[in-house]
Formats: structure tokens, C-alpha cells, sequence
């Protein structure tokens, strides 16, 4: 893992769009990796600046969202789909259809699980995905517990993701789905390289036990540390709890 402890979400977002950037100027028809949550919004952002620029385009990608709440109306503007739609995909030129996440609408979510999971084999895997992190170190939906080799599947949230969740859903717990359809780890494990984002004190002890715990269903994202293509890009206070934080920047600054 290589680990960038950086001053704020602006250079993170720069840094993880240069990420996109040299991935679309090699590869046009790239497979991007697309996360929802609050983390990647700066991120995504950066991108719709560059795009807007001229500077890159997204006309040939295709890209695939970790995951989806299971239930709710296809309008939800907290669905996943509609709020990539409206911080990202709709705000650059993808493609009718260049943009697709698990169906959280199906009758049967099982079949809708495996059929999302061929799909992105399909597609060969993604080229580059962001995650953003869970306060109990959960990576899309992938709550701890569960198979660090799972794939497409239907997860029940924890308490504490619906608690963070809540105030997308005003603040209201009872609003938040208990089920979702989610990329499992070994889904994501496919990903050729992979930027995590994480901001904030919340996040330092699942930032730590990430990468500096021992790899543990407890704690999800340490089955990040089997990936040999991962950057962690945390802010001071995300960073905190990381014993070798002093070793970090020196092999950050070496580079
Ligand atoms: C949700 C998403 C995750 C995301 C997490 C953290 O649970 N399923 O993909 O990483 O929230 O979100 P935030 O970045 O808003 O803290």
C-alpha cells in the first residue's frame, strides 16, 4: 500500500484525478470504478472541472457503482444510481447506459447479484476504482462479518452504517434501507488499481486497522492489504491513529 497523508480533500482530489486523468489518456475506454458516499464528491468535482475544461473525457469509459440500497423507490434521490447521476455522471459526457450499478429494484436480488457480478467480468474488470471507508471499516457495503472472498451479494447494514447514513435520509434511521446489493471483496479485489479516500477523525481508527491491523472480517478494507495496487490518501486527522505515519512520508516524499 502506498499511503499519502495530505493536507486537504483539494489535493486529494487532484491527486486521485490525475489518477483518472493518465487512466483516460492511455485507455479511452476505460472501466472506472465509481463510489458514492460523501468522501469522492471532491473528487468528482475535480473531474467535472477538468472535463468541463476540455481536458478529458469520459465519452468512451464505461463505469460500474460499488453498490445500492435494496428497496427503495427507483426515484430515491439517495439511491445510489441517482446520486452518481447527479455528482458525477450527468455532469460529464458518459455514454446513454456507460454507467451502471447493481439493481436494488429487482424481484430477485439474488439473481440480480450474480448477474451484476458477470456483467463487470464481462466488461474485464475495473481499470481504476475509488472507495471511500465506513466508520467500521466497511468497503462498499461489505459490513464486517462477512467473507473477505465474497462477490456480488446482498448485505444486511450495521446499525452504525445506517447511523452514519442517516443524514442523507434527514437524519432519520428509520429512512435507511436495512438491506443492499453490494460488490463483495473479491469483486473489488479485481480492481487493476485502487484509490481509497478518507477525511476526518471518525475515520482514523478504521484508517489504522486497515492498513496496520491484521487482515480481519472484523475490520473488511485490511483485505486491501492482499491488493498490490492500492493508495490510501487520508487527511491529518484520518491519518492519526497510523503508527508509522512518519515512515509513510518519507516513502510518500521519495517517490
Ligand atoms: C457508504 C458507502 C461506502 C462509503 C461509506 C462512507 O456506506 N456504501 O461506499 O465508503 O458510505 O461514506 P462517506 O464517504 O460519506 O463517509
Amino acid at each position: 500500500m502506498r499511503i499519502a497523508v495530505l493536507p486537504s480533500s483539494n489535493e486529494i482530489a487532484t491527486l486521485v484525478a490525475d489518477m483518472y486523468s493518465e487512466l483516460l489518456a492511455k485507455k479511452p475506454n476505460a472501466v472506472l470504478g465509481l463510489a458514492t458516499g460523501s468522501s469522492p464528491v471532491p473528487v468528482y468535482d475535480e473531474l467535472v472541472r477538468r472535463y468541463e475544461a476540455g481536458d478529458i473525457s469520459f465519452a468512451d469509459a464505461r463505469a460500474f457503482l460499488l453498490d445500492e440500497y435494496v428497496g427503495l423507490p427507483v426515484d430515491h434521490p439517495e439511491g445510489y444510481r441517482n446520486f452518481i447521476e447527479r455528482v458525477f455522471a450527468g455532469r460529464v459526457n458518459f455514454a446513454p447506459d456507460a454507467v451502471v450499478g447493481p439493481n436494488g429494484q429487482a424481484d430477485d436480488v439474488e439473481a440480480a447479484a450474480s448477474e451484476y457480478q458477470e456483467q463487470m467480468e464481462s466488461a474485464g474488470w475495473v481499470d481504476l476504482q475509488i472507495l471511500g471507508i465506513g466508520t467500521d471499516g466497511h468497503i462498499a457495503f461489505n459490513e464486517p462479518g462477512g467473507s473477505l472472498t465474497s462477490p456480488v451479494h446482498t448485505q444486511v447494514l450495521t446499525k452504525q452504517t445506517r447511523e452514519d447514513n442517516a443524514r442523507f435520509f434527514d437524519g432519520d434511521i428509520s429512512k435507511v434501507p436495512s438491506l443492499a446489493l453490494t460488490q463483495g471483496l473479491e469483486t473489488i479485489s479485481h480492481a487493476k488499481k485502487i484509490v481509497l479516500v478518507a477525511e476526518g477523525k471518525q475515520k482514523a481508527e478504521a484508517v489504522a486497522q486497515m492498513v496496520e491491523g491484521g487482515v480481519s472480517a472484523l475490520w473488511p478494507a485490511t483485505v486491501l492489504q492482499f491488493h498490490n495496487d492500492v493508495t490510501i490518501m487520508v487527511d491529518e486527522r484520518a491519518a492519526s491513529e497510523l503508527k508509522l505515519i512518519d515512515h509513510y512520508r518519507a516513502v510518500w516524499d521519495a517517490q
